[in-house]
């Protein structure tokens, strides 16, 4: 049976010029840690720090014009955008609006979403939703994050895992027959539990302290999650669709930790090297990070048309979530 397929047109990422390696935080930004310490425990090497200035819709609207670009579509044709962001310009206009004027856009309509490191995932299952509906034909979405602007420097524990960048993809209508073998988004999963607020979360905001707050983690907690939950949201995902681990071509996890996402790759049974791993170049750019990393395999050729995509992620809230691409 014919029906509405959303497929995924194009990506394209950015970083903000400044890359600031491992051992710079302790030479420079006076940070008590070590490059083995953080390359040990995290898998990150160095992370991408924004310019003065640069914000959030900065930032998406160039991982917008790449993703535009790469997929051969003209601005003109976009009628949605809906940006992932817990470092938004400002409570608003929202950070997707800025973005549609930035990119010259003055129809359809745009929108933030809040799910933290999550909201990739949640933003993509909102605009596959609004595709299949017939709301919007070419949507944005995008992950665009500042992170190095809610960091608290003085901790150690969380300032040297974040960095700053953005990545977008162009979302389009299409057809397909209603099979795993169509071609577009086959399904996304989506789930949160407020119960675990409090071991991630920013500490304030414009509606409780009147300020924008720090992020505070509890690591261990969130890594304890993190593994089991995502597991269970991919076989979730490719029990939806009458799939096993070994239809995934690639899987594009969350960039967080070199370890979760290992872990992941065993509990998936997938070969190292069907992974994709962006966490040493970018270390954790929340809601950027799945983004960016597609952008950049698909920048090096590496997802072919048909290849099966798994994208899983976790964050604040708690957050998670996964979706299943057919390229
Ligand atoms: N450099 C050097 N030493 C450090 C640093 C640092 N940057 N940070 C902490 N330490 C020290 C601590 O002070 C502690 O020292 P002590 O034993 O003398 O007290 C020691 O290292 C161990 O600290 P822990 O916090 O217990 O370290 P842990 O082994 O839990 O690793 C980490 C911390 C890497 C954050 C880990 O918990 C983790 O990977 N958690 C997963 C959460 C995650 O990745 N979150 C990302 C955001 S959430 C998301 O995106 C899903």
């Amino acid at each position: 049976m014919a029906m509405m397929r959303s497929l995924i047109a194009g990506c394209g990422g950015y970083l903000p010029e400044r890359c600031v390696p491992n051992a710079a935080l302790a030479a420079e930004f006076g940070i008590e840690t070590s490059d083995e310490w953080i390359v040990e425990r995290t898998g990150i090497r160095q992370r991408h720090i924004a310019a003065p200035g640069e914000t959030a819709s900065a930032m998406g609207s160039a991982a917008a014009r790449q993703a535009l670009e790469r997929a051969g579509i003209e601005v003109s044709a976009v009628d949605a955008i809906i940006v992932a962001t817990a470092t938004p310009d400002s409570a608003f206009p929202a950070t997707a609006v800025r973005i549609q004027q930035q990119l010259g856009i003055t129809r359809g309509f745009a929108f933030d979403i809040a799910a933290a490191c999550t909201g990739f995932v949640y933003a993509l299952s909102v605009a596959d939703a609004m595709i299949r509906t017939g709301q919007a034909r070419c949507a944005l979405v995008i992950g665009t994050e500042v992170f190095s602007r809610i960091l608290d420097w003085t901790d150690r524990g969380t300032c040297v895992l974040f960095g700053d960048g953005a990545g977008a993809v162009v979302v389009t209508a299409g057809e397909g027959e209603g099979k795993s073998t169509d071609r577009g988004i086959l399904s996304t999963h989506l789930h949160s539990d407020g119960r675990h607020g409090d071991i991630l979360l920013v500490d304030g905001g414009a509606g409780s302290t009147g300020g924008t707050g720090l992020l505070r983690m509890a690591g261990k907690e969130v890594f304890r999650h993190a593994v089991s939950k995502l597991a269970a949201v991919v076989d979730e995902a490719l029990a939806a669709n009458g799939l096993g681990h070994g239809d995934i071509r690639w899987l594009v996890p969350h960039q967080a930790n070199l370890r979760i996402i290992e872990a992941m790759g065993r509990k998936l049974n997938l070969p190292r090297e069907r992974v994709v791993v962006t966490v040493g170049q970018h270390a954790n750019t929340s809601a950027a990070s799945i983004p960016l990393a597609l952008a950049d395999a698909a920048g090096r050729g590496m997802i072919e048309r048909g290849d099966l995509v798994a994208l899983e992620a976790i964050g604040g809230g708690l957050t998670w979530g996964a979706a299943l691409v057919r390229f």
